[in-house]
């Protein structure tokens, strides 16, 4: 018998800055329309981080949001996870910096690096560390600041990315099974289809790397398509067969919004087209925030309730990939 604690999430929160940009904004940009963005990737518009606001701006505001929402203080935080793949700088972690900005001053505090995945991974860490016991109460951001990382020379990646923020408040107990249990994968074979190559210790930044833009986001957009689609269909397949579920008591499919073409294949392949949840229109790929901000909106708008099974599901560089299951059971 599993001796562990539940884990419940008993609060959520996102943040999207103001500032709105368009596929028809881009156009001015670079050599690119409206339609091509939007038929290729079903994105109208995303969000754009305000000159002077960090990483850790935007995930302070979704962790407020969600600390509201669960109705708790920022002391009664015991671990805080900031998932993210555009840090406020290499070293202190955002976390900290979230921490100093909310005042969760009894917390220890640490990023994650996952990419994309960052969000799921964070959510099965803190899960884990909140079901053994270690501690009580912790929050996990998913924050990026894309706009500082994207090379906005190069069309083929500038347009697919936005900024934001979604945070969820964890706690040991509740009714039901809560956040259950994950399936999680990484293949580091494939690390150069999606990867920042320069200002890391491997390529150290210099005159000559920023000449050549090494230090902006690179992606090999088609063989990054294929993988997701395979890895996320397959990770939704594993997790409801490791929880003993079957898709049809899933109220809601909730994927990493990266395409709506990903998202459609794999709606097709696991026949849930009804049931997927996308946002990708609003606010492009925030990475690591997409999911947070995804189930945010999923249980604000209703269409997630008490009671309700929730499938979770990511894909991003690493490669790294993961799905995860929620018996959705605020108080
Ligand atoms: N506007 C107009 N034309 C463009 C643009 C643009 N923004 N970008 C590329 N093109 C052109 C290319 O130059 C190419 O022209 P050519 O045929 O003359 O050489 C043509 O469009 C086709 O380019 P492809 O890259 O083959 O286009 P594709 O149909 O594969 O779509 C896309 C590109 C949208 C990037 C797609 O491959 C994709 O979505 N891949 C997955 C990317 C992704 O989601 N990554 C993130 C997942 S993981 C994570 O979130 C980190």
């Amino acid at each position: 018998m599993d001796s562990r604690r539940t884990v419940s999430i008993i609060g959520t929160g996102a943040y999207l800055p103001e500032k709105v940009v368009t596929n028809r904004d881009l156009e001015s940009i670079v050599e690119t329309s409206d339609d091509w963005i939007y038929s290729r990737t079903g994105m109208r518009e995303r969000r754009i981080a305000a000159e002077g606001q960090a990483t850790s701006d935007l995930g302070a505001e979704a962790a407020r949001k969600a600390l509201a929402d669960a109705g708790i203080g920022a002391e009664e935080l015991d671990l805080v996870i900031v998932a993210t793949l555009s840090p406020d700088m290499f070293f202190p972690s955002t976390a900290c910096f979230v921490q100093e900005k909310i005042g969760a001053k009894k917390a220890y505090c640490y990023d994650l690096g996952a990419a994309c995945s960052g969000f799921l991974y964070a959510l099965d860490t803190a899960k884990n560390q909140i079901a053994s016991g270690a501690v009580d109460t912790a929050l996990v951001i998913g924050a990026e600041k894309m706009s500082a990382f994207i090379d906005w020379q190069d069309r083929s990646t500038c347009i697919l990315f936005g900024d934001g923020a979604g945070a969820a408040v964890l706690r040991a107990g509740g009714t039901g099974r809560g956040v259950m249990e994950s399936v999680m994968g990484s293949d580091g074979s494939l690390a150069n289809l999606l990867w920042t190559p320069g200002g890391g210790s491997r390529n150290p930044i210099s005159h000559e790397l920023v000449d050549q833009r090494q230090q902006y986001l690179k992606m090999e957009g088609r063989e990054v398509f294929k993988h997701a689609v395979v890895r996320m269909g397959d990770a939704v397949v594993q997790v409801l067969e490791k929880n003993g579920v079957s898709a049809d008591d899933v109220k809601c499919f909730i994927p990493h919004q990266a395409n709506i073409r990903i998202i459609d294949a794999i709606s097709k392949r696991l026949g849930v087209a009804d049931r997927m949840y996308t946002n990708v229109e609003k606010y492009a790929n925030t990475s690591s925030a997409a999911l947070a901000i995804a189930l945010d909106e999923a249980v604000k708008d209703g269409t997630v309730q008490n009671g309700d099974l929730v499938a979770l599901t990511v894909f991003g560089g690493g490669f790294t990939w993961g799905a995860n299951l929620l018996e959705w059971n605020k108080p």
